[in-house]
Order: structure tokens, then C-alpha cells, then sequence
């Protein structure tokens, strides 16, 4: 079936077409959407015929968010340490492990249940691709059961194994990694694409975090990585040297952080949530885009350190406290994401890419920023199907 979105009022594209800026925006638009994919994108008066005509009436369409960096497969609440950061309690890496204990006694019906409720809250805040970490399981069956359940619902499954070293290796943490390394490596990365690790103070130290990325390379996954973000670190040039798709986090970054990653392909993921619940120091966005580093935004949706869900949010946050324009920010709420992720089918609005759009409840872009909090998103299209 032939859908044809026409009438729309700002169409961002992120497509070059022959601007300097690679977040267009075209006017008095239409896009036809053909088994999944896009077909054709240009002019509304211009349009061809179609069996389904959705009327925009001169609101603006995106591309559907990517959102690159979350923490979906999980049992339990946090929400008593959140309440306790916001009387003053500092966020630490520990936390992770009261989320451990919970999901390891939730079964797969229930922890599948809450990830989809997750994921359905997800579409419907315009979110058509989600990149889903491990990490809540830290034992060989756990977090095999992790990555399998989160790859019943995206492609992109990251094996992040090493996200603390659990209570019973607490005396141990070279013999976490060992295990890590070896048969729970084995068993989680036939459902994985990416490897992780929390390199951080409290979590794992750069060496450590060589030895599990190294692992993960060796076993056929890409190497991504949560860094810098509660403390400056060595991080950041691990991820470069070895060619990570991302580095996520990046709240504390060293100048020679900033200059690896602007004369690098890795992309940094910014997570505004994180900051926004842990109250810690916003980074500063604008510098870093100057400095020729592509960037990304994602929710890091997780009980602890993030618990929203909402793109529009961290675009809002990102233009309020980053430093970014509105439009930088939509770009790397999209496109960014599918940098992030290596993928080029998504996150831009072009002929041969998937039909994955957000019809939003309004004139422009800037109003994710300009509004926020309000549920701006009128339809979403995953692979030309309606799925909010
Ligand atoms: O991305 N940084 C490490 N992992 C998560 C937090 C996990 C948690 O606190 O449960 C993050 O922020
Ligand atoms: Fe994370």
C-alpha cells in the first residue's frame, strides 16, 4: 500500500540537497511511503497518486527519533534513590546492583512484559529504532536472558556484561572480567551487535575495559562505551583507539577527550537525562559541536541514572542547558542516533531510506524545545506501518 503524507507545512529531512546544513527542512511538502520504505519526497503540489493520503495540514514531520543508548530489560524501581538524590544524596555506580538483584528474580514473562510496555511508550513519544543494553543480570543465565529478550524487539543489542562488578566478585573484580570475557561472552553474543562497558570509577578501569571490548571485537561485536561520566577518565581515547561507534555520557571530558573525538568517526552520546536526574553538570554541547565532534542524544532509559523516555524532553534540555539549537538537536536526536548506531537507512528522510516519520502536533521543529512537556507527536510510521 501507497501512503501519502502531502500538506506538510516543515519537512526536516536531514538530507543535504545541496545546503551547507545537513538538517534541512523543505516547505509545502509531501512523502510517499511504499512497503516500508520511502519512496518519493518533494513538492506537494508535485505529488503522485496514492491508496492512502494522510492530510498534514501544514504541521511539521521528522524523521522517527533514534534513540541510541537505553537500559530496557530490568526489574524493580529506584524511584526512593531518586528521591533521596533530589535531597541532596550524590549518584553513585553502586546503585546498579539493587536493579541486579531484581531482575535476576523477575521471570521472562515479566521483564518481557515491562519492556514492551517501555517500548510502547517509546513509539508513541515518536521513537522508531532503540538501541537495548544488558546489564542488569551480571551472571552467564541472566544476562543471556537479557540480550534474548531484547532482541525479540530491535536488532540493536549491545552485551554490556561488564556494567559492575556484582556483589559476589566484589573481592574479585579481575575474575568478573575473566567471566565476562569468556563464557558469558559466549552465550550472549549470538543475540548481540555492540559491546559495552561502564568505565568508571566504582565500575570497571580502562584496562579492564580494554580486555572486554577487545573480547567482545574478537567475537564478531563493535565496540561502544558509557565513559566520563561521573569523573574525568582515559575512557574516551580507548573508545577512539579502537574505533567505538560511540562513547556515551561524556559529561567530564579532557581537552584531549574533545580533540581524539573531533578527529575521529566515534560519535558522542549525549544523555541530558542522566544529568537532569543525577544533578549533575549539563555539558556543554555548543563547545563540543564547535569543535567539529558529532554528537548524538539519547534517553538512557534506566531505573536509575535516567528514567524517561522521552526524546522531546532531551531535545528540550539540550537547547535550554546545551548549548544547541533546535535544529542541531532534532538532527542528533535522529540522524545523530543513526551515526551512532552506523546505520544509514535511518534518521533521514530520502528516497530507498525506511519509512520511519513523526507527524508532530505542530508548525516546527522548535516546538519540541519550545513546548516542552506537551505531548507534541500526532502519528508515528515504523517501516511505513502506523505504530502510534
Ligand atoms: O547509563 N552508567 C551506567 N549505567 C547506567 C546507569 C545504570 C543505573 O544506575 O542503574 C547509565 O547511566
Ligand atoms: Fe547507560
Amino acid at each position: 500500500m501507497r501512503t501519502l503524507i502531502t500538506n506538510i507545512g516543515e519537512l526536516t529531512t536531514n538530507t543535504s540537497m545541496g545546503s551547507a546544513t545537513p538538517h534541512v527542512v523543505v516547505h509545502d511538502a509531501a512523502v510517499l511511503l511504499d512497503h516500508g520504505l520511502i519512496a518519493w519526497v518533494g513538492a506537494a503540489d508535485e505529488a503522485p497518486d496514492a491508496d492512502d493520503i494522510v492530510d498534514a495540514a501544514g504541521r511539521a514531520v521528522i524523521p522517527g527519533f533514534v534513540d541510541s543508548h537505553s537500559h530496557l530489560v530490568f526489574g524493580g524501581d529506584r524511584a526512593a534513590e531518586f528521591e533521596a538524590r533530589m535531597a541532596g544524596q550524590k549518584y553513585a555506580a553502586g546503585g546498579i546492583r539493587s536493579t541486579v538483584a531484581a531482575t535476576r528474580a523477575a521471570t521472562d514473562d515479566e521483564l518481557r512484559a515491562r519492556l514492551r510496555g517501555l517500548l510502547d511508550e517509546m513509539h508513541a513519544q515518536g521513537t522508531t529504532t532503540v538501541e537495548i543494553k544488558s546489564g542488569y543480570g551480571l551472571d552467564v543465565e541472566t544476562e543471556e536472558r537479557l540480550v534474548r529478550l531484547a532482541a525479540e524487539v530491535t536488532s540493536e543489542v549491545t552485551f554490556l556484561g561488564a556494567h559492575v562488578v556484582p556483589a559476589e566478585y566484589a573481592d574479585d573484580p579481575d575474575g568478573y572480567v575473566d567471566l565476562v570475557t569468556g563464557s558469558m561472552l559466549e552465550a550472549c553474543a549470538p543475540h548481540a551487535k555492540w559491546i559495552d562497558v561502564f568505565c568508571e570509577t566504582g565500575a570497571f578501569t580502562a584496562e579492564q575495559s580494554r580486555r572486554v571490548l577487545e573480547a567482545g571485537i574478537s567475537r564478531g561485536l563493535a565496540p561502544r562505551l558509557h565513559a566520563s561520566q561521573l569523573g574525568p577518565g582515559t575512557g574516551v581515547l580507548l573508545a577512539v583507539e579502537l574505533g567505538a561507534a560511540s562513547i556515551d555520557h561524556g559529561t567530564y571530558l579532557t581537552d584531549a577527550d574533545i580533540e581524539a573525538l573531533a578527529g575521529s568517526d566515534t560519535v558522542l552520546t549525549l544523555l541530558p537525562g542522566v544529568e537532569f536526574s543525577t544533578r549533575q553538570p549539563y555539558p556543554d554541547a555548543r563547545r563540543l559541536i564547535d569543535a567539529g565532534i558529532t554528537v548524538a542524544l539519547a534517553c538512557d532509559t534506566n531505573p536509575g541514572s535516567s528514567f524517561t523516555s522521552s526524546m522531546a524532553f532531551c531535545i528540550a534540555v539540550a537547547v535550554r542547558d546545551m548549548g544547541m539549537t533546535p535544529a542541531e538537536a532534532v538532527w542528533a536526536a535522529t540522524a545523530g542516533g543513526a551515526r551512532a548506531l552506523r546505520r544509514d537507512d535511518i534518521g533521514v528522510i530520502a528516497p530507498g531510506r525506511r519509512a520511519d516519520l513523526v507527524l508532530l502536533k505542530a508548525p516546527t521543529r522548535i516546538h519540541l524545545a519550545y513546548r516542552p512537556g506537551v505531548p507534541l507527536v500526532e502519528r508515528v510510521w515504523k517501516d511505513g506501518v502506523q505504530v502510534a
